[in-house]
């Protein structure tokens, strides 16, 4: 193939969108991340989803994934797992710059900043890969011309996992469009509930017993000044749901603005 790429065993479906994998990069043996190509009528607002997956079925396999760079971005970044049996990410997670990722041509997804009323201060709550769509919302300049203060809460297993938020951290401020915007205005606070690390525990335990308002020097939760979003597993975004609402948070929407919204960390 004169192109350089690779022959593929599968046509593509109609309707799909057919990208090349740019960069792929390891974090755990349970976690990596990747940017594609983006097709150039790809509209979204930072905080979507798309549907991904693979030319390797005649009727592949697609997963929801949410988009992890920001919708300035000339590329794609998605943030996976790698589940051993998974019908998508066991395959998904040996892709190498070149090869050819299926989108689906729609983004949605409840997590955009204008399903939320105006506030001073967005708190971020997320565990895994429920971080992704906060790396795209961190790195857009609409997020920080609604909110003046902003919070991002990571949870995982172990350090390991932390890495792909402290690096995310690491060049909000070197960033050439929004550094300045972040100055004094963003904080990381993560934890890890199964290695021992400078900070242990569930988000919904550092919140209950008061750490996470001590250690970050702030007021308590209240919806007279923060919004709050969430993405994790099931079970997480249950208990988390249940603390806003016990705060007397609101859920939003798009067509009803609130003062919280909730989205799953989706797992193939
Ligand atoms: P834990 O280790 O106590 O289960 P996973 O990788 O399994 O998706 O978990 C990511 C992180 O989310 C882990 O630190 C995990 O803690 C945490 N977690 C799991 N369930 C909940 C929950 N119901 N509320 C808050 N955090 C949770």
């Amino acid at each position: 193939d004169p192109t350089g790429a690779k022959p593929l065993d599968f046509p593509i479906p109609a309707n799909v969108h057919a990208q090349t994998v740019v960069s792929v990069k390891h974090y755990t043996d349970r976690l990596f991340s990747f940017r594609i190509t983006r097709p150039q009528s790809l509209r979204f607002r930072s905080g979507e989803f798309v549907m991904i997956g693979l030319p390797n079925a005649e009727k592949p396999v697609f997963r929801a994934y949410s988009i992890a760079s920001p919708n300035w971005d000339e590329e794609l970044e998605f943030f996976s797992i790698k589940v051993p049996d998974g019908p998508l990410t066991s395959h998904l997670q040996k892709i190498e710059p070149g090869d050819i990722v299926l989108m689906r041509p729609k983004a949605t997804g409840t997590l955009v900043i204008d399903a939320l009323t105006l506030a001073k201060r967005l708190v971020m709550i997320s565990t895994g890969t429920g971080i992704a769509p906060f790396a795209s919302l961190l790195r857009d300049p609409d997020t920080y011309e609604k909110f003046d203060q902003l919070i991002l809460t990571h949870t995982c297993r172990d350090t390991a996992e932390l890495r792909y938020g402290r690096e995310l951290f690491a060049q909000l401020a070197d960033d050439p469009l929004i550094g300045e915007l972040t100055h004094g205005r963003v904080r990381l606070y993560n934890s890890t509930t199964r290695e021992a690390s400078g900070r242990m525990g569930r988000i919904t335990a550092l919140i209950e017993s008061g750490s996470f308002y001590t250690d970050l020097g702030i007021d308590k939760l209240d919806p007279a000044t923060d919004r709050i979003m969430i993405c994790g597993s099931m079970h997480m975004l249950r208990d988390v749901r249940a603390l806003a609402e016990g705060l007397g948070f609101v859920e939003g929407s798009l067509s009803n603005p609130g003062s919280f919204l909730v989205e799953r960390a989706f797992v193939g």
